[in-house]
């Protein structure tokens, strides 16, 4: 192999434009592609900035034409050249250099390379585990290198905007201590205290308050959080926060410094201006709605309660559900009234996969309707239902009937499902709204208590405190998500800084003064000391990114993602370990995965 000694790198291949013709040129890179045609050898050069046309001619250069017919794909090249603009015949309108080619005066081969096992190019089509197995050659693509780059600049100017605005990146311990709440814990043994366990941050949240304590005032950070739940395409086990919080603010004031973030990201990023300020909707809202707490509002579709017009009616699961406290709701699937028996069929399965017991479903026609559930509704219920739902001839009326939770899990995800369905998405459209005023606690039926729903720091809405003793179910919190084209972007909440406040909400989630001491003690000691008014933020840095990348798999925005399973498929982590490792950590395991 040769050295780059005496050559130095001039350009990075496709920064070269029409007004750099004439120059000598030292570019480096990988060989994209080489072909002969006789006298002519053309290589393509990649390096991050994209691809360029190297020439080599058998007539003005013998020795280095013959060089040239030794190299392959993906061999890492030296080549100096003379830049030049192409002849019209010969522009190439599908590569931004297109206009361009170098004629080659130098050639060294810095490094061969084998055949890789896949073809290294834009939308590959090969097997993904192939590539995240060598991710590595997988990451040499045009489209993860754009992500990537990408991904830098948002967090550049995440770092920037909100140094502009007074807050400074703290940083904060990956090696911290388990809390209850959230999600399952990554865990940690210590060799030092045999048998007790670090655990690693689901987020930062008790370390930027108590920075909020020592009055940083305006801290933010762009920091690596670990769960251990099940995955799904916009979720991995370690994604990355932009995590912020503030002192002396409100919800307004949290929600304005970051509607100012997000058009300032998308004015950058796609020259695109999101309207400020941004669209609210409570939480209630949102779910009667679209049936869900991150709805997609860029198409209609939207949910209708028609629990009063079938309470009495003649059918049972109708009348059942609205008497057992539940409801019965519906969409108007617009032009639907075409679907074939299969079709429909299909939606009732899509509902059923969100614990619906069934579909019940209406077409309009033009000289009636056509449903297996009219025989048991009588003409006036018909014609109110047609009436509500603002039915014509050629829609279809799909209907969900059960506990409310279920009715808007099923129908929300039912109305994506025929977004999609009826080609109702502008996918150059980005609506992005805040999700307000979340039930501050849930029951967990498991557990037989209530649960706070964000975290136990988060604040009641003021007016709300009083039935936290009365009715908790019915408390709502200062929290806000911001939800993005269906996706939950970021969310973030207002703090509790009272102690007596914190106490109650212990008490309410079920935690004796003692637990709660025991579990937070830190931070309820903290709070001793002069607290001030606190509340922030963390978007999820790795879900912008697929937002603005335009992409919805997760992986495609992290350099070294890891698969369903949590396991990385170029690494193999996670392994087993050395016995002497785990004896130095007083560990011994009882199972094994194979
Ligand atoms: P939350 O749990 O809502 O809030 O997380 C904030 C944002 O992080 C992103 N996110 C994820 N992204 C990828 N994979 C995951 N497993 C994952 N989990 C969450 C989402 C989410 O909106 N400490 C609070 C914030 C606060 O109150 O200030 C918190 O962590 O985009
Ligand atoms: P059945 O009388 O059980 O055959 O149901 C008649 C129709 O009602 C079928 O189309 C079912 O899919 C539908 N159906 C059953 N249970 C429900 C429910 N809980 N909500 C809405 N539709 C339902």
């Amino acid at each position: 192999m040769e050295n780059i000694r005496g050559m130095k790198r001039t350009h990075r291949c496709a920064e070269l434009t029409v007004s750099d013709a004439g120059k000598e040129v030292v570019l480096m890179g990988w060989v994209q592609r080489r072909r002969d045609l006789g006298a002519l050898v053309f290589v393509t050069l990649r390096d991050r900035s994209g691809i360029i046309q190297v020439v080599f001619n058998s007539e003005t250069n013998p020795e280095l034409h013959a060089k040239a017919l030794q190299v392959r794909s993906e061999y890492v090249l030296a080549v100096r050249g003379i830049l030049q603009q192409r002849s019209p015949e010969a522009v190439n309108k599908n590569m931004p250099t297109g206009e361009l080619e170098v004629i080659a005066t130098e050639l060294r081969i810095l490094n061969k390379s084998e055949t890789p096992p896949f073809h290294i190019e834009e939308d590959s089509d090969a097997n993904e585990v192939l590539r995240l197995k060598h991710r590595y050659l997988d990451l040499r693509r045009p489209d993860l290198q754009r992500n990537l780059i990408l991904r830098h600049r948002i967090a550049k100017i995440a770092r920037d905007y909100f140094d502009a605005n007074g807050f400074l990146e703290i940083e904060t311990p990956v090696l911290g201590r388990s809390t209850p709440e959230g999600a399952r814990d990554y865990l940690v043994p210590s060799r030092v205290h045999p048998g007790k366990f670090y655990a690693l941050p689901q987020s930062p949240q008790l370390f930027k308050q108590l920075l909020m304590v020592s009055g940083f005032d305006r801290y933010m950070q762009i920091t690596k959080c670990f769960r251990d739940e099940d995955l799904r395409a916009d979720r991995q086990p370690e994604f990355t926060q932009i995590d912020l919080e503030m002192s002396f603010v409100d919800v307004d004031d949290v929600i304005g410094v970051n509607e100012g973030f997000i058009h300032k990201l998308f004015k950058d990023i796609l020259n695109v201006d999101i309207p400020v300020p941004f669209r609210r909707l409570t939480f209630k809202e949102a779910m009667e709605r679209y049936g869900s707490d991150k709805p997609d509002t860029r198409f209609g579709l939207e949910l209708v309660d028609v629990s009063d017009i079938v309470r009495g009616s003649g059918f049972k699961v109708f009348a059942d559900a609205v008497a057992n406290g539940g409801s019965v709701r519906a969409i108007n699937a617009k032009g639907g009234g075409s679907f074939s028996r299969k079709e429909i069929d299909a939606l009732g399965e899509v509902v059923k996969t969100y614990r619906a017991k069934g579909l019940a479903w209406m077409v309009i026609e033009a000289d009636g309707i056509r449903s297996p559930i009219s025989k048991f509704l009588s003409e006036e219920e018909t014609g109110r239902l047609v009436k509500r739902l603002e039915a014509e001839p050629g829609d279809l009326l799909l209907f969900v009937a059960d506990k409310d939770e279920i009715v808007f899990d099923a129908l929300g995800h039912l109305r994506l499902a025929l977004g999609e369905k009826l080609n109702l998405i502008d996918h150059n459209v980005y609506n992005v709204l805040w999700i307000t005023e979340f039930p501050l606690l849930e029951w967990d039926e498991e557990e037989n208590r209530w649960v706070a729903r964000h975290h136990p720091f988060t604040s009641p809405m003021d007016e709300d405190i009083e039935y936290l003793d009365t009715d908790p179910g019915r408390v709502r919190a200062k929290a806000y998500d911001i939800v993005i084209n269906g996706y939950e972007a970021g969310g973030g909440s207002i703090r509790i800084h009272d102690q007596e406040l914190q106490r109650k909400m212990f008490n309410t989630i079920g935690f004796t003064d003692e637990q709660a001491k025991e579990r937070f003690g830190f931070l309820l000691e903290a709070f001793r000391y002069g607290t001030p008014p606190h509340g922030g933020l963390a978007f999820g840095l790795d879900r912008l990114t697929m937002l603005l990348a335009k992409t919805d798999n997760i992986r495609d925005v992290i350099a070294f993602p890891k698969v369903q399973n949590a396991s990385d498929l170029m690494t193999n982590a996670p392994d087993v370990v050395d016995d002497k490792q785990l004896e130095e950590l007083k560990i011994k395991t009882v199972g094994k995965s194979e």
